[in-house]
């Protein structure tokens, strides 16, 4: 069993007071319908010729239906992560490390919060919360057993392949995009900037104990799950096209797919993630969307 070490622990959760609700802290009603969600970098079809043709407003839209597809698989990870936080209490863990999982289930409550506060706001549903799970990642997520190094690995790509995406949209966005989602993306990464610190210095701490063939027989299984949340995060579902306007939504989907661009702005998100763990002995791959 490993954990992150007991300094580590209570200074993040020091860190994390005081806590600020995001359902209070964000201005509701300043939400403008009228501007994009996503900074155009961050849009899955940039790139295309396609793309460029689409009248302004409907491109508008798709940045607003990604980035909603986006918050619904955030609201699927996230649940997972409360799951096995609350779960961890059960076995014997200090009260350090106990007042730091409680924090962090109350940021993680806090995020998916304010992701369905901005889709009852904006009116923009996507049918059914737990749309488009990936299977396998889900079953790991959920039954890796607690503190092993692969529960650790799950957990630091878990939290660090979506917060890439937030960051490039806090850059990258300023004016052009509207302020509630930046303020939004703004106050996920403060909190998740903790989040990552503790899954790194857990996974650090498991890694003491394994040598290089455990490293290489867990590669392919981190393979999977790093393709299956890339895919999740950055390559919106055929109904999220469709809602946006771009009938048929298979087709568009297939076309973000092939999209150069697209796939060079996910290597560019995840490459700090995929080298920490090439430097941890983990061979992984560059995922394909
Ligand atoms: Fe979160
Ligand atoms: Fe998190």
């Amino acid at each position: 069993m490993s954990h992150a070490d007991t300094s580590l622990v209570e200074q993040l959760s020091t860190n994390s007071l005081p806590y600020a609700d995001p359902l209070a802290k964000l201005d509701w009603s300043a939400l403008d319908m009228n501007k994009p969600w996503l900074p155009e970098g961050a849009i899955s079809l940039t790139g295309l010729p396609e793309f460029n043709n689409l009248p302004e407003a409907v491109r508008i839209r798709l940045s607003q239906f990604e980035f909603t597809g986006f918050i619904h698989a955030g609201i699927w990870l996230e649940g997972i992560f409360i799951e096995r936080l609350a779960r961890n209490q059960r076995n014997t863990i200090s009260s350090q490390e106990l007042t730091y999982y409680l924090h962090e289930i109350r940021e993680e409550a806090g995020h998916s919060l304010m992701f369905l506060k901005l889709m009852e706001t904006s009116g923009i549903h996507l049918p059914g919360a737990w749309r488009n799970r990936p299977v396998i990642t889900d079953f790991l997520g959920r039954h890796t057993p607690l503190h092993s190094t692969l529960f650790w690995l799950a957990v630091t790509i878990g939290e660090e392949i979506p917060d890439r995406l937030n960051r490039f949209i806090r850059s990258h966005g300023g004016s052009a995009i509207d302020g509630v989602i930046h303020q939004m993306c703004t106050l996920h990464i403060i909190d998740e900037a903790r989040h990552i610190a503790h899954a790194r210095g857990a996974l650090e701490a498991s890694l003491r104990d394994i040598g290089t063939t455990k490293r290489r027989l867990l590669t392919p299984l981190l393979d999977l799950m790093i393709r299956q949340f890339t895919r999740t995060f950055y390559l919106p579902s055929g109904d999220v096209y469709e809602m946006a306007g771009l009938a048929p939504g298979k087709k568009w989907r297939e076309m973000a797919r092939h999209n150069p661009a697209r796939q060079a702005f996910v290597l560019k998100c995840l490459n700090p993630t995929l080298n920490m763990l090439r430097e941890h002995g983990f061979a992984v791959a560059d995922p394909t969307l």
